[in-house]
């Protein structure tokens, strides 16, 4: 079965047919998923999922770009609702250079990248991180707070070969998803075909980034098997021998996670 690590089925694209989807992944061989926070509502979401289905768990965090739903008081809420059985992970969190430009609203999101780390090593969860156009404010930040100490996983990765390494060195695992089976996506499937299988997590992020030949569409964990072969070409193994070690590694981080399901 496939360890799918990061997907968003709170998202209102799934609003149609979220159940009916749900309920088929484990005959599409999708074992266990971490549905992902990424605003406070999408939070809530979440928690009602791990809720509904056995093999859903959450992730609660808050996203870089709605850093403006953090306050102290949400704050507490998250460290509280961290303690439920199912939430396996703080996340998402990190930065996004991408669309804020202001340095104001950089510090901000800095600020709340740190103390959203600080209260994952306190409540002894793993991270998710986000990062996009932010390669050396992540990588600067993460070292100055000792982040070898939390572990965690970078999502969606999408910086060079080398950079992969050096989150590695501290311990983190790099998500992979259906960009890899883009043919543009060179430093990518470098990066996949470079570091250790025991450091590769599969993730959709669905439902954006479909993977070929679904580019363009919804995605969902469905379309993992074609990151899974992307990833088994690439390295010269078999299709099995990826889905195992991605899922391994996935239960090695996310201990929360009843491996009973995965
Ligand atoms: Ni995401």
């Amino acid at each position: 079965m496939i360890f799918e690590s990061h997907a968003h089925y709170d998202d209102k694209r799934f609003d149609a047919d979220r159940e009916e989807l749900l309920s088929s992944m484990p005959e599409h061989g999708i074992g266990t998923i971490i549905n992902v926070g990424s605003d406070l509502e999408g939070v809530k979401k979440t928690l009602a999922l791990t809720e509904q289905y056995g093999f859903i768990y959450g992730a609660a965090g808050i996203h870089p770009s709605d850093i403006s739903d953090l306050n102290e008081e949400v704050y507490e809420w998250l460290k509280e609702k961290c303690r439920l059985p199912k939430v396996a992970a703080i996340g998402e969190i990190g930065l996004d250079y991408y669309w804020d430009k202001e340095e104001e609203v950089r510090r901000s999101q800095r600020y709340w990248f740190c103390r959203q780390m600080e209260l994952a090593r306190e409540m002894g969860l793993p991270v998710i991180i986000h990062s996009r156009d932010a390669a050396e404010d992540t990588l600067k930040l993460m070292k100055g707070i000792h982040c070898e100490q939390i572990p965690g996983v970078i999502h969606c990765f999408s910086y060079s070969p080398e950079l992969a390494e050096e989150y590695i060195k501290m311990g983190y695992y790099i998500g992979i998803g259906g960009v890899v089976t883009f043919n543009n996506a060179k430093k990518l499937k470098e990066t996949a075909a470079k570091i250790p299988l025991a450091r590769i997590l599969l993730e959709t992020d669905c439902p954006y980034l479909s993977p070929e030949p679904e580019r363009g569409k919804r995605n969902s964990s469905r379309n993992l098997v074609y990151v899974a072969q992307e990833i088994a070409r690439l390295r010269g193994i078999s299709y099995q021998e990826v889905v195992d070690a991605t899922r391994e590694n996935a239960q090695r981080l996310f201990a929360k996670v009843n491996f009973h399901h995965a």
